[in-house]
């Protein structure tokens, strides 16, 4: 299975990898970029979280020729937890690769795609119970549309909910097919040639149905304390919702308050802790290679005390 890791010439790049660096990769998907991180870090140590039970034997095919890592089977959520019992206090370097990757992409069974035919699912962890197929048949049409609207910021959010509330009136809608078919029915003619009419609403769905934002915001505000000093998080995000937390929680620390601004000097403890480097996108080359880089956002944060 081919997964085209993502800016990952400048991700590693970013990470300011030294041979004994200790680094967590919160996403390993099928390993690509943890692949790069451990031909950096001969002296170091890999911890990589994967909700996904199938991602994880992929990836360990991938990383077969190393041994200083561990793969960390559970939601990048319980970060803190999880290095704490392990005894890890500080580490390098955490990376977050967010959204799904092309295993769970193209695999026809995870119903994550609106191209292909497949029960409503789109669970990352397959152990976990709510499905798409859930909030689809049994939510409320108000709580639908609110989803609809603040997850996929699609602007016929109301329309779609209503619609798929009249069709399960009839019968469950259990496939994407089923879905797309009655998206495509509530939006106008116009608005279908713009971009794939489904593609805000499985968005949507998909943040709901994983608990995405929540869990993204959490771990990064985690990830902050962990961070060694001079150690980085870098950050890859796929649409604006992530990025907006990213910026958020970015900021948060690495921006100075105006009342603190204004003081002639600035004491000691109330010094910033981290500061904000660049950001990247994607160059021109790699989107045409691999479109799905087109939305992507690299950030990253140093810790400097
Ligand atoms: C875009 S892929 C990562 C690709 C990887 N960087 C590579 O180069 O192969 C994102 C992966 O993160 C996993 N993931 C998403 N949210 C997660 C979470 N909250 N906890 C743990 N893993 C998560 C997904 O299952 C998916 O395999």
């Amino acid at each position: 299975m081919r997964h085209e890791s993502v800016l990952l010439a400048e991700s590693i790049e970013a990470m300011n990898l030294q041979s004994d660096s200790v680094v967590v990769d919160a996403t390993l998907g099928l390993g690509g970029h943890s692949l790069a991180i451990l031909s950096k870090i001969k002296s170091g140590f890999l911890y990589a979280f994967e909700i996904d039970k199938d991602a994880k034997k992929n990836a360990q095919k991938k990383l077969k020729n190393y041994s200083n890592y561990e793969i960390i089977e559970t939601n990048f959520v319980n970060i803190k937890k999880e290095l704490k019992k392990r005894q890890v206090e500080a580490v390098d370097v955490i990376f977050f690769d967010l959204g799904v990757s092309s295993l769970q992409l193209d695999c026809g069974k995870r119903g994550f795609s609106f191209h292909q035919d497949a029960l409503l699912d789109m669970r990352m962890n397959q152990s976990q119970s709510l499905t798409a197929y859930d909030i689809v048949n049994n939510y409320s049409e108000s709580n639908l549309a609110n989803i609809f609207f603040q997850y996929g910021e699609e602007k016929y959010a109301r329309k779609v909910a209503q619609e798929i509330v009249s069709a399960r009136s009839e019968r469950p809608i259990k496939t994407t097919m089923e879905l797309v078919a009655i998206i495509q029915n509530s939006v106008p003619q116009k608005y279908r040639r713009q971009t794939h009419p489904a593609r805000r609403i499985f968005q949507a769905l998909r943040i709901e149905v994983n608990n995405e934002l929540a869990n993204f915001e959490q771990a990064l505000k985690d990830s902050l304390d962990l961070l060694a000093i001079n150690g980085r998080l870098v950050v890859i995000t796929f649409h604006s919702l992530e990025d907006r937390i990213c910026q958020k929680v970015f900021k948060s620390v690495a921006k100075l308050k105006p009342e603190i601004k204004k003081l002639p000097i600035v004491p000691d403890n109330l010094k910033l802790k981290y500061k904000i480097l660049k950001k990247i996108k994607p160059s021109a080359e790699e989107i045409k290679q691999n479109p799905r880089a087109r939305s992507a956002t690299l950030r990253i944060l140093e810790r400097v005390r």
